[in-house]
């Protein structure tokens, strides 16, 4: 029998003039497998025929929207995932659910080896190979614009030598990959970390210089995960697109960083994800008054790190399995509504309420209401400062006084 690659598709010139460079490099029959996480874009079907017409021997269309969102940006949403701090792993998440998509497509149609059209110099190579490899361990991997020398020009000569049905003046500067989570842009001019991003990166959002009257959202949780928006329940996916709409009318979510890449390379990428960072700017605030304090400061570890695995590619890593237990556990009580200000560029958290909330207006209260004793305060600050009052007594006896130079009244 014929050897079979499944091919990752995204209806592009680059996958769609893989699918014959692979063809005649390998001597294999090509799947074309796209899968919809949201990019929008052309029809489905649009890129079905496509890579049939592209010498595909079968083309397959998943559309995974709904899975996407509820089970990969949903745990991203828990774990507040903002690698370095900023990025909400757009495309570093939708990576091992096209690979889990790409597995059981290369096992349905006998294929032995799955193809992607990344090149050698990112973290979407690791992302998809690891991945691969983790959820079928039998399968091969090639990338032909790393490993088959399928350069950009050699894409362009093919697709017009074999009359393929794809655009190929149309010639955008920029790299991006989208899907309903966010939008990331790279490329081009952008190379230069100087250069300020212009209008035509973005399209997501509306330049926040120029919003329109502030937009109020009230968004509830139920166990870390936004079900309703403004009273009307709402499914993750639907969510998402909600607020990507409300927060990108506000020009929220616009990110440019230089990031560390895995593979040991800074690059620097510009992010758009309005409904993402509104929601995440609304669940960390829900955090806030429903995580016990300890659990709470945990927990930040545990969110950078699970953060720092799933953008180093190990979705399906056993340790990344785990911290999503314990972010799971986390989330019992995160449940209520946080009212948020969509305006100018931001999302602002204007109001919280919470059955499960920790907060208490009688211990907090400065006011008559107050429950709180104050006189056990002196005895706790006794023994909690007293390890570091012994020891600076000891630093006293052998070298004398503290140091207090810079303080005090000048003579
Ligand atoms: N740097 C981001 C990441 O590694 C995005 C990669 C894809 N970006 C692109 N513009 N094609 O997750």
């Amino acid at each position: 029998m014929t050897d079979r690659i499944v091919l990752a598709y995204s209806g592009g010139l680059d996958t769609s003039v893989a699918i014959g460079w692979i063809a005649e490099a390998t001597g294999a029959e090509v799947i074309a497998v796209a899968v919809d996480v949201g990019q929008g874009g052309e029809s489905l079907e649009t890129v079905r025929q496509r890579a049939l017409d592209c010498g595909a021997v079968e083309a397959y269309v998943a559309d995974a929207r709904d899975e996407f969102a509820e089970q990969y940006c949903m745990p991203t949403l828990k774990a507040n995932g903002l690698y370095m701090d900023a990025y909400p792993l757009v495309s570093a998440i939708s990576r091992p659910i096209i690979s889990k998509h790409l597995v059981a497509a290369a096992q349905q149609f006998g294929a032995t080896t799955v193809a992607h059209g990344c090149t050698g110099k990112g973290n979407d190579q690791v992302r998809f190979e690891v991945s691969i490899q983790t959820l079928g361990p039998e399968l091969k991997c090639i990338a032909p614009v790393r490993d088959l020398a399928l350069t950009r020009d050699k894409a362009i000569e093919y697709a017009e030598r074999h009359n393929l049905p794809i655009e190929t003046t149309k010639k955008n500067p920029f790299s991006i990959d989208q899907n309903v989570w966010g939008r990331a842009v790279e490329t081009g001019f952008l190379e230069d970390i100087w250069n300020g991003p212009t209008k035509d990166v973005y399209d997501y959002t509306a330049d926040p210089a120029f919003p329109p009257a502030p937009d109020v959202v009230n968004i509830t949780f139920v166990q870390g995960v936004p079900v309703a928006l403004d009273g009307e329940t709402l499914t993750p996916l639907q969510m998402i697109e909600h607020l990507n709409r409300r927060a990108g009318a506000q020009g929220v979510g616009r990110i440019d960083i230089v990031e560390d890449r895995l593979v040991g390379i800074k690059s620097r990428e510009i992010y758009e994800a309005p409904g993402a960072m509104a929601m995440m700017a609304a669940h960390q605030e829900l955090e806030n008054i429903t995580l016990e304090r300890e659990q709470a400061r945990f927990k930040k570890m545990v969110d950078q790190r699970w953060t720092e695995m799933v953008y180093d590619g190990q979705w399906f890593s056993p340790l990344k399995k785990n911290l999503d237990a314990f972010i799971d556990e986390s989330q019992k009580y995160v449940s209520g509504e946080i009212r948020l200000e969509l305006h100018g560029g931001r999302a602002t958290v204007q109001g919280r309420r919470s059955e499960t909330s920790l907060y208490s207006f009688d211990l907090a209260t400065y006011d008559t209401g107050d429950t709180f004793d104050q006189s056990s305060a002196r005895g706790f600050i006794d023994i909690f400062g007293l390890s570091a009052k012994t020891s600076s007594e000891r630093e006293q006896r052998i070298h004398g006084a503290p140091d207090l130079s810079g303080a005090g009244v000048e003579k």
